[in-house]
């Protein structure tokens, strides 16, 4: 499977989707059901290639310590967000708080990705 694992490519690509679509469904007025499930299609995609990097680099490189953990806890929790502030904006219901939560999962999610281990490295 080394194409899900040789570069983070992938997994850059998925993410990059998943934040368009959910920006697109969350900013929108209107209900967009079809983005919505074209994006909980783009979480399994997202949770296999991060999961994919996740198993096979996490013990090659021992210096990262619990950053890649850390990484794949905060990765999940922007999925969770991004689902509840979908949910919560269709029934009419507040969603600030989830986005300041979800802006600041977001920062450490980049964050941690960009400065540990393996691709792109700043
Ligand atoms: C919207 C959600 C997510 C964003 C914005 C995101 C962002 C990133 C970024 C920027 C990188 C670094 C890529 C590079 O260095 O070239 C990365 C790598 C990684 N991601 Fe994600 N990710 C998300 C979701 C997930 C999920 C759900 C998982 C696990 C199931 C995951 C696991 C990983 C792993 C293991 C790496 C490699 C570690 C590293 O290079 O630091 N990610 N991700």
């Amino acid at each position: 499977m080394s194409f899900l694992t040789s570069t983070t490519h992938l997994h850059i690509k998925t993410w990059v989707i998943a934040l368009v679509l959910f920006f697109i469904a969350a900013l929108s007025s209107k209900k967009l059901t079809g983005v919505h499930m074209g994006l909980r299609a783009v979480y399994i995609l997202l949770i296999i290639t991060g999961g994919a990097l996740f198993l096979e680099w996490r013990d090659k490189i021992a210096e990262s310590g619990m950053n890649y953990d850390m990484k794949v806890l905060f990765g999940i929790l922007i999925i969770g967000f991004m689902e509840m502030i979908l949910v919560r904006k269709n029934k009419g219901k507040s969603v600030n708080v989830l986005w300041v939560l979800f802006a600041i999962a977001l920062a450490i999610t980049l964050y941690l990705g960009l400065s540990t281990g393996i691709g792109m490295n700043f």
